[in-house]
């Protein structure tokens, strides 16, 4: 099945394939501050267009049908900005999650998060509990905000959590696995990404889904976030269907 949902000014011709698109799709949003830059602008108008800039995407995901889309919002590491970016950072966040709450809404999705949630502004984490409770119940895209989140941490966190089960009897070390393992992560219950994307031409994961990301697509893209939108998305979808996933085997036909 073949389809253009949109009808877009683009020179390429081929079409998203809709039987095969990424069941999960992680972004790292990156490039805000350049874009300020590059506007003489201050970088916290760089994360306001990135806050538009993500609007378009979660709508653009949720209307192809798209069933996880993660974002990552806020590292471990991005505590170390400016005190006044972080609170920028934070404020955006709420502002979003309280404007968007109703169009999050009448799109299916659903909102969750990953990260030490509890460390946030409990502002933030009084929106992030409402917006979580009010849309549990839809059935179309779940979104996944990473939070103060960092991959290694998540890591340790489930060894510690598997560590514990181990001493007291809950968990035989013998059935650790990576399914078991897996099931331990954040990420508890969604499929691996499929597809990573990276704006603003920069190639390193910083720190974003460790162990998620064995087998995922990379594409890296040029635009900086706040000049991503729903053509770009297309773009790295059609990029990805031309990619041949063999998850370490070979063909046979
Ligand atoms: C990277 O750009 C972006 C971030 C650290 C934050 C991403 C946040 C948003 C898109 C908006 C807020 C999110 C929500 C969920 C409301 P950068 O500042 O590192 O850009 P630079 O590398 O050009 O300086």
């Amino acid at each position: 099945m073949w389809f253009k949902p949109w009808k877009q000014n683009t020179e390429s011709t081929d079409q998203v394939a809709m039987d095969r698109l990424p069941r999960h799709i992680a972004i790292i949003m990156d490039g805000n501050g350049r874009w300020a830059q590059k506007r003489a602008l201050p970088r916290s108008m760089g994360h306001r267009s990135g806050v538009e800039a993500l609007r378009k995407v979660v709508k653009a995901c949720s209307k192809l049908g798209i069933e996880v889309l993660t974002v990552y919002a806020f590292s471990t590491e991005n505590w170390k900005r400016p005190k006044d970016e972080v609170g920028v950072l934070m404020t955006l966040l709420t502002e979003y999650l309280r404007k968007e709450l109703q169009e999050l809404h009448q799109n299916n999705v659903i909102i969750r998060t990953m990260g030490k949630i509890n460390d946030l502004p409990l502002e933030a984490q009084r929106e992030l509990a409402h917006s979580i409770k009010s849309t549990r119940d839809n059935t179309g895209l779940v979104l996944n905000l990473a939070l103060n989140y960092g991959g290694r941490s998540e890591i340790i966190d489930a060894v510690r959590k598997l560590s514990k089960e181990v001493l007291n009897g809950k968990q035989r070390i013998e059935e650790i696995d990576e399914h078991c393992f897996s099931e331990t992560l954040y990420t508890q219950g969604l499929p691996d990404p499929d597809l990573l994307i990276r704006t603003s031409g920069e190639m390193r994961l910083s720190n974003f889904l460790l162990w998620q990301l064995a087998y995922t697509e990379i594409v890296i893209v040029e635009e900086l976030w706040p000049d991503f939108g729903q053509k770009a998305l297309l773009e790295a979808i059609k990029a990805y269907q031309k990619r041949d996933r063999r998850f370490g085997g070979i063909h046979t036909s």
